[in-house]
C-alpha cells in the first residue's frame, strides 16, 4: 500500500505561491532525509495560467534562495480531495474557493491555512504578490519558509 503523505499547496493561479511553497517544502523533506515520505504538488483554482511555468519574478526569487521552480501550472480538480491528505491554501479568497469544490465533509476537513502555520509572521494569509513590486515576492517567500518548516514539523511530529 502507499503510505505516502499527500500534501498538496494551492494559490490562485499557480504560478506565484503555490508552486514556491511546493519547491520550498521539498527542498526540507530532501534536506531531512525524508522525502520518500512525502508526495508534494501543487495547484491553483484559476486555469488561466495553466501549463505555464511559475512567474519570472518569483522564480528570480526563489533561485536567489537555491530553489528551483519548474512546476507547471494547473487547475485544482474534484479528484485532488481523493489523492490527497491535505489541502494547504494560501488565502481566505483560496480557502473559500477549494471548500466550495470540495464534495464531502471528509474533504472540506482536508483543507489548511498556510498562515496558520507561521510562527515569526504574525499573518492571517500569504498575501499574492502578483501585482506588487519584487519585495513582495521576498515577503512571501520569508512566510513561506517559516510556514513550510512548521508544518513539516508538525506533520513529522504525528
Ligand atoms: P498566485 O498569484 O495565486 O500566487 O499564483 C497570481 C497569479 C496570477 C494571477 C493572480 C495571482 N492572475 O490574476 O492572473
Amino acid at each position: 500500500m502507499d503510505k505516502k503523505y499527500k500534501i498538496l499547496f494551492v494559490c490562485l493561479g499557480n504560478i506565484c505561491r503555490s508552486p514556491a511553497a511546493e519547491s520550498i517544502f521539498r527542498d526540507l523533506v530532501d534536506r531531512r532525509g525524508v522525502s520518500g515520505q512525502f508526495e508534494i504538488d501543487s495547484a491553483g483554482t484559476y486555469g488561466g495560467h495553466a501549463g505555464e511555468l511559475p512567474d519570472s519574478r518569483m522564480r528570480a526569487a526563489a533561485a536567489k534562495r537555491g530553489y528551483r521552480l519548474t512546476h507547471r501550472s494547473r487547475k485544482l480538480c474534484v479528484g485532488d480531495f481523493d489523492t490527497f491528505n491535505r489541502i494547504v491554501v494560501m488565502d481566505h479568497s483560496n480557502y473559500d474557493d477549494v471548500y466550495q469544490l470540495a464534495p464531502t465533509a471528509a474533504a472540506t476537513d482536508k483543507i489548511v491555512r498556510m498562515a496558520g502555520c507561521c510562527k515569526k509572521f504574525p499573518v492571517d494569509h500569504v498575501p499574492d504578490p502578483y501585482y506588487r513590486g519584487q519585495e513582495g515576492f521576498e515577503y512571501v517567500l520569508d512566510i513561506l519558509e517559516d510556514a513550510c518548516e512548521n508544518l513539516l514539523a508538525a506533520l513529522l511530529a504525528q
